[in-house]
């Protein structure tokens, strides 16, 4: 099995929670575009840390169902999590789970929307951003998410800024960089390291795509997934599980 985050995971949290992402502005929107949904399925739940805010601020109680294909990830959100959410190392490209979700939702994780360089954060123009390099196995891992919604259900996809070249100091004395490498074809490989004293602690190599909002249009369309709208702020973007 793929370990994409392995490389990463001691220094995630550190690195996600200084700055990185803006978990109580995600957790608060999905809130209220999942409305009084209650069977959730977060894909790439990372360390838990979507969930544990999601378990924080809902009035309602939440069912929910966390994978990623990441075994020392999905270890720290055991230990976060407990047994408040069912956590399962699955792979999205084989995922193939028992019950059919209200939600499926995912920060940072397989499938990602970035803001457009160009036409900034305004009307939600976008590329897609996705882990999975090829157009079958986008295509496989849609029919497999499509499978785990129920008819009706919806899907919650985050938008974040662009991946670009940067660093900044971490609590600790440590340093963060961030490296993108074009590959052509709209495919990049992203370099993460931290550094103490500069010596490299930790190193993540991640690959990636995007696709133009059209290409990513019709991907969707293909696997049953319609554009429905993005949240007023921009976070999330809707799709409707036909
Ligand atoms: C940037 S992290 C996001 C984690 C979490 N959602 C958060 O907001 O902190 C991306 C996660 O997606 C997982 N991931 C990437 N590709 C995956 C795949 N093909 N199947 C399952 N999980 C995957 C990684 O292991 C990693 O934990």
């Amino acid at each position: 099995m793929a370990d994409s985050y392995a490389g990463l995971s001691h220094h995630y949290d550190l690195i996600v929670t200084s700055g990185y992402y803006d978990y109580d502005a995600y957790t608060r929107t999905l809130l209220d575009l999942v409305q009084d949904r209650r069977l959730l399925l977060e894909v790439g739940v990372g360390t838990g840390l979507v969930c544990e805010e999601l378990l924080r601020l809902a009035d309602t109680d939440l069912v929910i169902t966390g994978i990623d294909h990441t075994a020392s990830m999905l270890a720290q959100a055991r230990s976060r999590l407990g047994s408040r959410v069912r956590l399962i190392q699955q792979d999205v490209l084989h995922m193939a789970l028992p019950t059919q979700y209200d939600v499926a939702f995912s920060v940072g994780g397989v499938w990602y929307h970035i803001h457009d360089h160009h036409q900034g954060q305004s009307q939600g123009h976008t590329m897609l951003g996705s882990h999975l390099l090829s157009d079958d196995d986008n295509s496989q891992a849609l029919a497999h998410l499509h499978a785990a919604l129920r008819p009706g259900g919806i899907l919650l996809l985050a938008a974040q800024g662009p991946h670009v070249n940067h660093h900044r100091e971490l609590p600790g004395g440590l340093l963060y960089s961030q490296h993108i490498q074009a590959l052509g074809d709209n495919r990049f490989i992203k370099d993460y390291f931290v550094r103490k004293h500069g010596r490299t602690v930790a190193h993540q190599r991640s690959p990636y795509r995007l696709f133009t909002q059209d290409e990513a249009n019709s991907l969707m369309e293909q696997a049953g997934f319609r554009h429905e709208r993005v949240s007023n702020d921009g976070l999330f973007h809707q799709y409707a599980r036909r």
